[in-house]
């Protein structure tokens, strides 16, 4: 008891420098940058399990199901009205209110996958088992984001927004919103597309100029969507029947272009098991060779812009073996603990050298690449993946004019004699770049 007492002491005593030294684990971001970024209160329900911290000013004292409604009738009734709606009120046994956040109104929890998963195992194993797929899927979101150097280093502003979306991973109200948790709503596609639109991924522009959207946008209304996804159950295929098949928690079992910012070999076993699953799931509706004239054309089109892409890369990596790129890497701060491009500055051209994080920090015609090959390039290949063929060449049209005049600019900083003046002190000691390391 004693010895208890004493390790309280000692807690208690240097509780406060762990929180001066920034160890608190509540005031600190998570990941492989966590020292260089700290949580916003929005945080809290985004990775309730990392960031929730129970709110104990107004209510103490411990609840059955039945005290929490009564309070809650008055106090939130909008949460009170959709719960009565939904499944979990209307089962055999409810699923009340202290199943989800626990009884003591002092030690309030938000619910975690894992809270979920206690229930439905089998739904929550699935979406676990998308992390034997590696990058893009649900269940390594929140990683993704954390560990992306830009996240870290871009200003505060620019990246509030990023952990809403990869919450994903660590909540399971994404898709069937809280607190109706209702598996109609999240057959749509509108339950997809809060997250999968905009330029790097415009799912949803793509998937509504289809033939198969254009299905749904005409009759999807009048569809039953108690149904589950399975073959019979819906005339056109949406989001989440062609990725979720069959109520599968598991989106990462067939996609084989990996979000199309890299080049893939579609021929590879993996890949080829992959495209099984797929050319099963076209066969649900169209005859057998549908799915294979499909894929066909969507390889040629990769193929076509990995041309035009790795095109680009060389003329940069030119222009970086002549010393063209101003301000060059080492007249740019580095991103946060990133010793070795200290050591050894270097400017990043294409995936494999790690340029995904180039959305600042880099120079014009850099940039001019990283728009060509995150925006253009990811347009042109959900047009052609979602069936949305004019888009994607519309894509392709852009894309071309963009190469053209990188190359022209390219040839301007070879025959001009490059100057960056004083880019060094304005970029590596400017207030802009103090201001960010600050108030990440
Ligand atoms: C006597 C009234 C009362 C009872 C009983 C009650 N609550 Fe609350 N609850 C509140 C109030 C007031 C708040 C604070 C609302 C706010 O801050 O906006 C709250 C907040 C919450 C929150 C949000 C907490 C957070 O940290 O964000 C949850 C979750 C919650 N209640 C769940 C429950 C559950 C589950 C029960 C039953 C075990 C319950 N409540 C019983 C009044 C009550
Ligand atoms: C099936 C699980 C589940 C049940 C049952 C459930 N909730 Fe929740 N509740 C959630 C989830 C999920 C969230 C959102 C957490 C987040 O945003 O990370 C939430 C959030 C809340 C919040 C915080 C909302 C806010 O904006 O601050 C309150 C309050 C709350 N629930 C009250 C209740 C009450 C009262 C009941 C009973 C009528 C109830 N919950 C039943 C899953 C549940
Ligand atoms: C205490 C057990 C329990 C917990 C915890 C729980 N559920 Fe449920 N859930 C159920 C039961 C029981 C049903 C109703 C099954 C039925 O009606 O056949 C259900 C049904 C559902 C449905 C189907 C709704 C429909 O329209 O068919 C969804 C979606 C769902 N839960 C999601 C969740 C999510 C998300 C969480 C965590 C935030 C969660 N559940 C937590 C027990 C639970
Ligand atoms: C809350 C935001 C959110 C919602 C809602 C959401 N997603 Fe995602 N989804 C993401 C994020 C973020 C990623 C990328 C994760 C990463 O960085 O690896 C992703 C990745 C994916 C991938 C790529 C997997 C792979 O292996 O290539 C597919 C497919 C996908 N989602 C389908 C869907 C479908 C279908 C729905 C709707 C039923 C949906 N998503 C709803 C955020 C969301
Ligand atoms: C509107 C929702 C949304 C926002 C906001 C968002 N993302 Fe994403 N992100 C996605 C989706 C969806 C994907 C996957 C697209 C795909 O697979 O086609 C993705 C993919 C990624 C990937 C690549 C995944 C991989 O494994 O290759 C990274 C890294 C990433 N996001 C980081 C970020 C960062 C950092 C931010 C903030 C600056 C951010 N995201 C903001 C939805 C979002
Ligand atoms: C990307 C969107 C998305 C996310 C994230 C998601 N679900 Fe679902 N969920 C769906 C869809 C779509 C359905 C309807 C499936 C069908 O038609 O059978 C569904 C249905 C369900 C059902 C009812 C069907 C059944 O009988 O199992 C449960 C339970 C469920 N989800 C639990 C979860 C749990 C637990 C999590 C977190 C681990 C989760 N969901 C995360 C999209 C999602
Ligand atoms: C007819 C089936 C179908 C429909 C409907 C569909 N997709 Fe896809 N989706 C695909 C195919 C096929 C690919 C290419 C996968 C590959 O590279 O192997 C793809 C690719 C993706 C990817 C990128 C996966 C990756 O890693 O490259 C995401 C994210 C995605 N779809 C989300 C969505 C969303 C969100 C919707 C609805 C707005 C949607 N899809 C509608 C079939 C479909
Ligand atoms: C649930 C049924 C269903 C599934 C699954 C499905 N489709 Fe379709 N598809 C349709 C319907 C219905 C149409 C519209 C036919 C029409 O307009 O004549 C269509 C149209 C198309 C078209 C346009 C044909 C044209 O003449 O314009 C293509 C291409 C296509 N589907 C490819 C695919 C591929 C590839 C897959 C698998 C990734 C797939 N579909 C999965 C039902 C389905």
């Amino acid at each position: 008891m004693r010895i208890a007492a004493h390790y309280l002491v000692v807690a208690l005593l240097i509780w406060p420098w762990l929180v001066w030294a920034g160890l608190d684990p509540a005031a600190r971001g998570t990941g492989e940058y966590a020292d260089h970024w700290n949580p916003d209160p929005m945080h809290e329900y985004w990775d309730p399990g990392t960031y929730h911290q129970p709110e104990r000013e107004r209510v103490e004292g411990v609840f059955t199901g039945e005290a929490c409604l009564e309070c809650h009738d008055v106090i939130t009734p909008g949460i009170v009205k959709d719960w009565r709606g939904s499944r979990h009120a209307q089962a055999r046994e409810p699923v009340l209110c202290p199943a989800c956040h626990g009884d003591d109104h002092q030690k309030m929890s938000l619910p975690t996958p894992q809270t979920c998963g206690t229930c439905h195992p089998q739904r929550l194993a699935q979406m676990e088992e998308e992390k034997k797929y590696g990058f893009p899927s649900h269940a390594l979101a929140m990683e993704r984001a954390v560990d992306s150097k830009h996240f870290a280093d871009k200003p505060k502003a620019e990246v509030a927004s990023c952990l809403q979306c990869h919450s994903v991973a660590t909540k399971c109200d994404s898709c069937h919103t809280r607190h109706r948790f209702d598996a109609a709503e999240a057959r749509r596609p509108e339950a997809c597309i809060t997250c999968h639109s905009g330029p790097p991924h415009p799912d949803d522009e793509t998937f509504f100029a289809s033939a198969h959207g254009q299905g749904y946008l005409k009759e999807g209304k009048q569809w039953d969507w108690r149904k589950s996804l399975s073959k019979g159950n819906y005339p056109v295929p949406t989001c989440a029947y062609c990725h979720m098949k069959d109520g599968n928690h598991q989106v990462a079992d067939k996609a084989v272009w990996k979000f199309g910012i890299r080049q893939i070999n579609p021929e590879s076993a993996e890949n080829q098991i992959k495209r099984k699953r797929w050319l099963e799931l076209c066969a649900d509706c169209h005859p057998a060779e549908v799915g294979p004239i499909f894929f066909r054309e969507l390889d040629a089109e990769r193929s076509l812009t990995w041309d035009k892409l790795y095109g680009v890369e060389r003329l940069l990596k030119g222009l970086r073996g002549q010393g063209r790129l101003i301000p060059s890497a080492g007249e740019r701060p580095p991103y946060p603990m990133d010793w070795l491009a200290k050591l050894w500055p270097r400017e990043r051209i294409g995936f494999y050298e790690g340029q995904a994080s180039a959305f600042y920090n880099v120079s014009a015609i850099e940039r001019d690449y990283f728009d060509v090959w995150y925006f253009t390039n990811l347009g042109a290949y959900k047009g052609m993946a979602h069936g949305a063929r004019e888009m994607s060449i519309r894509f392709h049209q852009q894309m071309d004019a963009q190469v053209q005049a990188i190359g022209t600019e390219a040839q301007r900083l070879k025959e001009t004699t490059p100057s960056g003046g004083d880019l060094k002190s304005l970029w590596m000691e400017g207030e802009y770049t103090e201001f960010n390391r600050d108030h990440n």
